[in-house]
């Protein structure tokens, strides 16, 4: 296997236009996948997607409804054109740096009475389809009221979703079959037969998010999140709306190892991006989660110029690039409700000009950290003076938070919403900072065009397994085939001190007001690991407090893994099941294989290394005869902390086999010999 790091513009290799008339489908270039379209008898544009020869979408809608003019009706096709595309485009981070976009595309060019020139522009890839509506009605400007777009299955099968909603994605994901859905947000991967799919939409601006409602048993329909007085989206006369895809693998590991929804975004906006560097991190966090730190500033905040130090000297003694400090600025007390944090202001046992200082003399990044509690208003009008502010100190990065609601009842994944999101991708790239947004608006890879977006939430994350009953073994086999199909997730992985000893307070935890004294993560130490790998992210946390990694010998797997990324592939999985992935990062490459609650065996053969090199293995594994112990809830299992270290020299011809606990797994890190 060969890699090409550097090659730093897109590779055509072959671009052809054509008019030709009436031609209503289009077939992906192995000509596995086919969109069709017809015209029924209102005018109204129905469109079809076989993959593999089977029906997957039966015809279904399309268009939009306007409170001004007809969007969707009385139609006639006016011309059709083709184009096909091969090209090889890179990225400054991913999980691949080198992506092939091999596409072909139908561009169906419609007029209704109302004169409204309507475009219905489909791409098929061998790995899926996207169409997209691109709208010219010589008004200044249209309210859109709804979407008609519909999603007939043709037939049953199962599916992998969280429910619809417009708030939040912090939800667990459901497996059921698509005929017992009657509402998703997405991805909402199915699998119908042998083949799999999932419906995601990409290039998502100005304009709100797609959820899915059930008509019938198999007839979904697209749901946009409403603005408060009630139409969905003001757009210009002259529009194109984000993209609806479809994902198609023969495989669940197939649908991971896809590129469409990256390759439905324009390339990338920022001309210098060498200021984006991938990070491994770690910050004062998760003992706020625990209730062993604030916030506030209190006896227990966690945000002190001396808690700082300690956090810029372990990166620094752990090759660990950045820190985060939550709880660093003014208003927390109001958290909450009507919350009014200062982003530029330091509570005073914070002396942030010192901390940047240290950090920079250690050569580690200092994050910024901003909730807004969803005062989009406020943040939006302190952004310019705050992000100067901490590109001023040296910062490169700020986690972003919107816990809590947005004035005036909008909605977080409203078209004011990812207007607001948007605003602050632009705000920060404009001050060279790189963005880790928690409760955002979910990713439609837009990392491509604007790479600064590095990293997001939207899923229930690490932070679940502190004050609720947590997240399940099954929920981390399915994440990596539903919401992680979108792009990254800050899950936040990396808990060594499962049960949690070291957090002696956490069964008063005041912030939450809840007994979690009976809480505890479904996981073994060594799939903490392995979440490392699995749960891709460009900025990669390890999570626990600091001093529970302190002469872990576990933790020299953090140490050796590094965040950026140039090659991966999903080797093996099925959802809800288990997952193996392998990475590669310069000349080394890591692998992660996490199961669910069913101990597990798998036999992973190493061809993805490079051949004719040997490499050091160290295998961190679960501990399949660890002792049986009581856990938090009272029951009696297998000490989840129990792991070994095996190291082994291994090349491209041997194989292994991982032996995972329940909820367990195993990371491997192979290193080049000398
Ligand atoms: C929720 C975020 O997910 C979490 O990471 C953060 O610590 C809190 N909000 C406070 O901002
Ligand atoms: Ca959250």
């Amino acid at each position: 296997m060969k890699f090409h790091q550097t090659i730093l513009t897109a590779t055509i290799l072959s671009v052809l236009f054509n008019s030709c008339g009436n031609k209503t489908n289009v077939t992906s270039p192995s000509s596995d996948i086919e969109v069709k379209v017809t015209l029924n008898e209102n005018g109204n544009v129905k469109w079809q997607l076989n993959a593999y020869g089977n029906p997957i979408i039966a015809p279904s809608s399309t268009g939009l409804e306007a409170k001004e003019t007809n969007l969707s009706d009385g139609f006639e096709i006016i011309d059709t054109q083709t184009n096909s595309q091969d090209e090889v485009w890179t990225q400054p981070w991913g999980e691949n740096k080198t992506i092939r976009d091999n596409h072909k595309e139908l561009a169906v060019k419609m007029e209704n009475k109302e004169g409204v020139k309507l475009t219905l522009r489909i791409k098929a890839f061998d790995d899926g389809v996207g169409f997209r509506y691109e709208y010219e009605t010589g008004l200044d400007s249209l309210t859109i009221t709804a979407e008609k777009t519909g999603f007939e299955f043709a037939s049953d099968g199962m599916s992998w979703s969280i429910p619809a909603n417009f708030e939040t994605y912090e939800l667990p994901v459901r497996e059921q079959s698509i005929s017992k859905t009657e509402n998703a947000n997405t991805p909402f991967t199915f699998c119908i037969g042998s083949i799999y799919g999932s419906i995601h939409e990409a290039a998502l601006y100005d304009f709100p998010e797609m959820n899915l409602y059930s008509d019938d048993s198999l007839s979904f329909r697209s749901e946009l999140a409403p603005m408060p007085q009630g139409f969905k989206a003001r757009v210009p006369g002259k529009f194109n709306t984000p993209w609806r895809s479809v994902q198609i693998a023969e495989s669940a590991v197939g649908l991971i190892n896809s590129s469409l929804i990256l390759n439905l975004n324009e390339p990338c906006k920022i001309k210098d991006t060498s200021w984006i560097q991938p990070q491994k991190y770690v910050g004062v966090w998760w003992g706020m989660h625990l209730g062993t730190h604030s916030w506030t500033c209190d006896s227990r905040h966690g945000a002190t110029t001396e808690n700082a130090i300690r956090h810029i000297d372990f990166a620094a003694a752990n090759n660990i690039d950045g820190v985060l400090f939550e709880g660093w600025n003014e208003g927390w007390e109001t958290w909450g409700g009507r919350q009014h944090f200062d982003y530029c202001k330091a509570y005073p046992d914070f002396d942030i000009e010192k901390i940047a200082a240290y950090a920079k003399e250690k050569g580690v990044e200092l994050w910024m950290h901003n909730e807004t509690g969803g005062s989009i208003y406020e943040y939006e009008a302190a952004l310019d003076k705050a992000f100067s502010m901490y590109e001023n100190l040296g910062v490169h990065t700020v986690k972003t938070g919107y816990a809590g609601g947005m004035p005036g009842n909008i909605r977080h994944h409203s078209q004011r919403g990812i207007q607001h999101y948007q605003k602050v991708v632009e705000a920060a790239a404009a001050h060279k900072l790189m963005i880790d947004a928690h409760e955002p608006i979910k990713e439609t890879g837009i990392r491509r065009t604007w790479p600064n977006m590095m990293t997001r939430e939207g899923a229930r994350g690490m932070e679940w397994n502190a004050w609720s009953d947590g997240n399940s073994a099954e929920y981390l086999c399915q994440i990596p085939f539903v919401r992680l199909l979108s792009g990254p997730m800050d899950y936040t992985p990396g808990v060594f001190d499962i049960y949690y000893k070291t957090a002696s307070e956490y069964k008063t935890r005041k912030e939450w007001n809840g007994d979690y004294s009976k809480t505890f993560i479904k996981t073994t130490l060594a799939r903490q690991i392995a979440n490392w790998v699995l749960l891709y992210s460009p900025l990669q946390m390890a999570c626990d407090l600091i001093e529970n990694y302190e002469g872990h010998p576990a933790f020299q797997f953090f140490r050796d893994f590094d965040a950026d990324c140039d090659w991966s592939k999903a080797l093996a999985g099925e959802i809800g099941d288990y997952i193996v992935i392998a990475r590669r990062s310069g000349d080394k490459f890591f692998l992660g294989a996490g199961t669910n609650d069913q101990a597990r065996t798998i036999d992973i053969c190493l061809d993805f290394l490079e051949p004719g090199k040997t490499y050091a293995a160290a295998i961190y594994a679960d501990d399949t005869n660890a002792p049986v112990i009581s856990q938090p809830d009272g029951t009696k299992s297998a000490d989840k902390t129990a792991y070994r270290i095996i190291n082994k020299t291994v090349t491209s011809t041997d194989s292994l086999t991982i032996e995972m606990a329940q909820y367990g797994g195993q990371a491997i890190s192979f290193i080049p010999a000398e």
